[in-house]
């Protein structure tokens, strides 16, 4: 049993159950958007997109931003870190514990060859005994409670179970398991009878993801699971979790906001945005969000050429006031 310093607090066993993770999403959950969904169903758990620790160890600016949260995000935030170096993430997360995070999540999915060629992210999947090890120490670091999200192995899922057992003893409070190896990378179908069999084999919190698309959806894919995490859906409908609460508490589930009302969410992600720097970055922020946006929208091909392109408030207003008569 791993010795967690006497502070440890671990608010994933007190979450309302199923857990609601808003997945991270690297370049579109940034502190604007996380902010609207925990408005949205307060109980969803937030996660930054994937910072490194060694920039963060350094305090690089650009990465302190990328880690920073508003009060609002607290009950619960967590920065999710991906590194290799045992020292990179040992002050790493006195860095995050500074910030005052509520809790540090691992990167053990992205496949990404930028990520994975350093030997970081899902690469430390290919070696999940080293992997326990470095996290037991980074466990043993912190008073923060440290999950995991991972994918269901690197080339394939064979060593899939050992490797949720191994991680379990080295301490950690939660692990999310995206449906996919790291080789399928988006392909194919998200496995989650994997994530079941995993479930039956650990005793710690276990969030499925992968292809969650409606709350329907994610009321059958639960089975014996802790929850979930939800990431594309989200932004396509950021309503998605409280339809999903509805839905888990057997509750009518409540329609997807008017045209109207989502123009109105997207004045707010704007506004909020550019609070949070400016309006220039605002509208970049924005454009990536429209691109999903007008995909839930029959007939707004027309606009989105437009929304993806879209420079200042002012032209965004223009633009939803078309919308708006158009519908
Ligand atoms: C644009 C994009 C960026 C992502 N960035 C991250 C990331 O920073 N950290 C991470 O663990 N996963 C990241 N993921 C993976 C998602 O968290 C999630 O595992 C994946 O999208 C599958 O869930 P979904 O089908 O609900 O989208 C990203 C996915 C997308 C599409």
């Amino acid at each position: 049993m791993v010795q967690r310093p006497a502070m440890q607090r671990n608010f994933w066993t007190t979450l309302p159950r199923p857990i609601l993770v808003l997945a991270p999403m690297a370049g579109y959950t940034e502190s604007p958007f996380r902010r609207l969904i925990k408005e949205i169903e307060p109980s969803t758990v937030l996660i930054s997109e994937l910072i490194s620790a060694e920039a963060l160890r350094r305090k690089n600016e650009k990465t302190m931003r990328l880690a920073e949260f508003m009060p609002e995000e607290k009950h619960f935030y967590c920065v999710q870190l991906f590194g290799k170096t045992e020292i990179a993430f040992l002050e790493a997360v006195k860095v995050v514990e500074e910030l005052g995070a509520d809790g540090i999540d691992l990167n053990l999915g992205c496949p990404s060859p930028k990520v994975v060629g350093s030997g970081h992210g899902s690469a430390l999947l290919q070696d999940p005994c080293s992997t326990a090890t470095l996290i037991e120490q980074i466990v043993k670091a912190t008073k923060l409670p440290v999950s995991v999200k991972m994918r269901l192995g690197f080339y394939d899922d064979k060593n899939l179970i050992q490797t949720a057992k191994a991680f379990e003893s080295a301490g950690i409070s939660s692990l999310a398991i995206h449906g996919r190896t790291t080789k399928q990378k988006f392909t194919g179908q998200a496995d989650w009878n994997r994530i079941y069999e995993v479930k039956e084999n650990v005793r710690i919190p276990v969030l499925g993801n992968g292809d969650i698309t409606s709350a329907q959806i994610a009321k059958q894919k639960l089975k014996n699971l802790d929850g979930m995490m939800i990431g594309r859906a989200a932004l396509r409908n950021p309503w998605i979790f409280a339809q999903c609460r509805a839905a888990f508490a057997g509750n009518p589930i409540p329609p997807k906001p008017t045209l109207p009302e989502q123009l109105d969410f997207f004045r707010r992600h704007a506004q909020l945005a550019t609070e949070f720097k400016n309006e220039t970055w605002a509208m970049i922020e924005l454009r990536k969000h429209f691109a999903h946006f007008v995909r839930g929208i029959r007939g707004a091909a027309q606009f989105r050429d437009r929304l993806i392109r879209v420079e200042s408030l002012v032209e965004m207003e223009e633009i939803f006031e078309e919308m708006a008569k158009e519908f």
